[in-house]
């Protein structure tokens, strides 16, 4: 720690581990995605987003690929010339693991045990028995593991949080959450189970973690079906429900061969629903505000007449935007350092990641045997 800051050496300097270099290196908190030059990055001006250029200060990278290496070494970052030599820099306070999945386990615990803090990407562990081993041995050593959960911070999440938080639309009964892509799994690692591939490990893990985050209940019930459709090794996708303690539901989908899209949120409560389209946040509320026209004229629906079903008009209904949120992208990178300063409780924990794993190997469970599985 120098000058109050945490320097920070970052392992796998890949597409995320060269973002976080970005991101870190340009004290901006913005991972601008193939950038050439950090200068290109945004400033923080915003009032509302903590400089980290206040906090971290990046210490340098290792990638064993020579062409991650060579991108570093273009992007004017520091290049460790092995694992052993950046656990060996007195300098160095926090390791941030940003390869593969699979190799999570080992660079956490070597770092820990080496006297550093680790920011750990997510999935943290492909396993939750291997996420209680990384725990132990911070426990032992006393090291901060810090969890990356940064979707906890994605606008469209912090927008639904705030309605079902404040029901803005009475109570909520259902919970849609959903990504789908179009592109199969990427051609890399993700593709392989060994290597933790799958999109429960990829993306269910935001997704869900995202849910738990906001619904302060215990998880009874799962069933989930896992699809194969361009992999057979791992999961492309899966469709997951949920059923908590008050009988609240949510469904949580990911898919990536879906060529057109469903909306990422769909929240039914008992006095609205709220939908989310895509990331560029763009949906609506419909809020009700009497049952009163409930008995309406039968419309033609297909080859057949409904009331139940006829779409409301007049004043028994409202439409509304969606509300805004205010939040610090750079939250999590500057909870870390707070976290290790002692000024802050840590707000993405690994008894939350836990959590989250051990729902997903239910989930592999349901899906398996085809059954519902109990889980809390
Ligand atoms: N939080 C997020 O939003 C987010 C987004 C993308 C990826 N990730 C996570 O980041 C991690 C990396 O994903 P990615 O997309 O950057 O993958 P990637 O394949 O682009 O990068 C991984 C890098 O690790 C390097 N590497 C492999 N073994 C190594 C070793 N032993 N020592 C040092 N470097 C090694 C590879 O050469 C590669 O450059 C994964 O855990 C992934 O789930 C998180």
């Amino acid at each position: 720690m120098k000058d109050g800051k945490c320097a920070i050496a970052i392992v796998g300097c890949g597409g995320m581990g060269g973002g976080h270099a970005i991101a870190i290196g340009s004290g901006t908190g913005d991972a601008v995605w193939n950038a050439t030059k950090i200068t290109d990055a945004k400033a923080v001006n915003d009032g509302v987003t903590t400089d980290i250029s206040k906090k971290l200060v990046l210490a340098g990278v290792y990638d064993i690929d020579p062409a991650r290496q060579k991108w570093a070494a273009d992007m004017g970052f520091y290049n460790y010339p092995s694992y052993e030599a950046m656990l060996a820099d007195p300098d160095v306070d926090v390791i941030l693991v940003a390869t593969p999945n699979h190799l999570h386990h080992d660079l956490a615990i070597a770092a820990m045990r080496a006297g550093k803090h680790v920011l750990c990407e997510k999935p943290v562990m492909p396993t939750s028995a291997e996420l209680e081993d990384v725990m132990r041995v911070a426990k032992e050593t006393g090291k901060v593991f810090y969890p990356r959960q940064n979707r906890r911070w994605d606008k469209d999440f912090l927008i639904i949080k705030k309605i079902y938080d404040e029901k803005l639309l009475g109570n909520t009964f259902n919970i849609e959450s959903r990504v789908l892509g179009s592109r199969g799994i990427p051609g890399d690692w993700r593709g392989v189970k060994e290597y933790g591939g799958g999109m429960m490990l990829d993306w269910g893990v935001h997704l869900l973690d995202r849910l738990l985050m906001m619904v302060p209940e215990k998880v009874k019930r799962v069933f989930c079906s896992l699809t194969h459709i361009t992999n057979d090794e791992v999961d492309d996708g899966f469709k997951m429900h949920l059923t908590f303690e008050s009988g609240l539901t949510a469904v949580v989908e990911v898919g990536t061969c879906h060529f057109i899209n469903l909306p990422l949120w769909l929240i039914a409560a008992d006095s609205g629903t709220a939908v989310i389209h895509s990331w560029a946040n763009d949906g609506k509320m419909v809020r009700l505000n009497t049952w009163e026209d409930k008995d309406a004229t039968p419309i033609l629906a297909g080859e057949g007449l409904t009331k139940t079903m006829a779409p409301r008009q007049g004043q028994s209904i409202e439409e509304l935007e969606l509300p805004d949120v205010v939040y610090d992208r750079n939250e999590l990178y500057s909870n870390l350092v707070d976290t290790i300063n002692g000024t802050a409780k840590q707000i993405v924990t690994p008894e939350q990641a836990l959590r989250v794993l051990k729902l997903m190997e239910a989930a592999f469970e349901s899906s398996e045997k085809g059954i519902v599985v109990n889980f809390e």
